[in-house]
């Protein structure tokens, strides 16, 4: 089973700087074991999908609206994405909770659209500094869980990115026993709630994520994969993680 390593771009370069990044990022040699995943801004979509087509590089976008077309101004067609070759799309990212004011109701139906448009979605959950600091962070992660999983039968691949809200760029990361308690915790979750799916969802962990620690995050319990923010900006730093995870 591979381990993911997805880059999360957020709201970071245009259609030359991401054509660049791939030219350059192509000439590494694809390591087996590893599936690489680019989440890009839409403004990339077009470029992305002409540069990945025929590679084993995938990628898709960072947040979907539920619907193919329509009177959605300002928002991005799962349909669309689906067409120019995207495979995958970012759900409940904690900044479009927190800047967009994401319900956990709006990304179970984004991941109902996801499934319906045939995207494989990465759902994004994780505590605030605060809940962590009042011991809730096993209840946050449940709630988020029940609510933005809830009536999904899925029907490609699901996968789910821990991003403790205080690690995503910070510099700080979570330890390894943090990250293990949450990735265990979600584990049994699905394990209960998605019992015939669960050996096929795989957990990702998020949060300053760079070349120095990915070794050893990469050995938690129940670490499958990373999302990865600042350090996949640039195809060097960010295919040395691909390499530091194979050791
Ligand atoms: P970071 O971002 O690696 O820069 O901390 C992770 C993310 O937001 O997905």
């Amino acid at each position: 089973m591979s381990f993911i390593l997805a880059a999360n771009w957020k709201m970071n370069k245009g259609p030359a700087q991401a054509r660049a990044f791939f030219d350059q990022y192509k000439k590494n040699q694809s390591l087996s074991g590893i599936k690489t995943l680019f989440f890009v801004s839409s403004v990339n979509a077009s470029v992305t999908g002409d540069a990945l087509e025929g590679t084993d590089l995938y990628w898709g976008p960072q947040n979907i609206f539920p619907a193919a077309h329509g009177a959605f101004t300002g928002e991005t067609s799962p349909q669309v994405m689906k067409d120019l070759g995207a495979s995958y799309v970012l759900v409940g990212h904690s900044e479009r909770r927190k800047l967009f004011f994401e319900s956990d109701q709006q990304t179970n139906v984004k991941l109902h659209s996801a499934s319906e448009f045939g995207l494989n979605p990465v759902l994004c959950v994780g505590e605030t500094f605060e809940e962590r600091k009042q011991g809730r962070t096993l209840e946050v992660l449940n709630r988020q869980l029940i609510i933005g999983l809830s009536n999904l039968e899925p029907k490609g691949e699901l996968h789910i990115a821990y991003e403790p809200v205080w690690a995503i760029g910070t510099g700080e990361v979570a330890s390894i026993d943090q990250v293990s308690e949450a990735h265990q915790f979600i584990r049994k979750f699905l394990s209960e709630k998605l019992p015939h799916h669960h050996d096929n969802i795989k957990i990702l962990y998020g949060g300053s994520v760079k070349p120095e620690n990915a070794r050893e995050l990469s050995q938690g319990k129940e670490v499958s994969g990373f999302l990865i923010g600042g350090a996949s900006l640039d195809p060097e730093i960010f295919f040395s993680i691909a390499r530091a995870i194979k050791g």
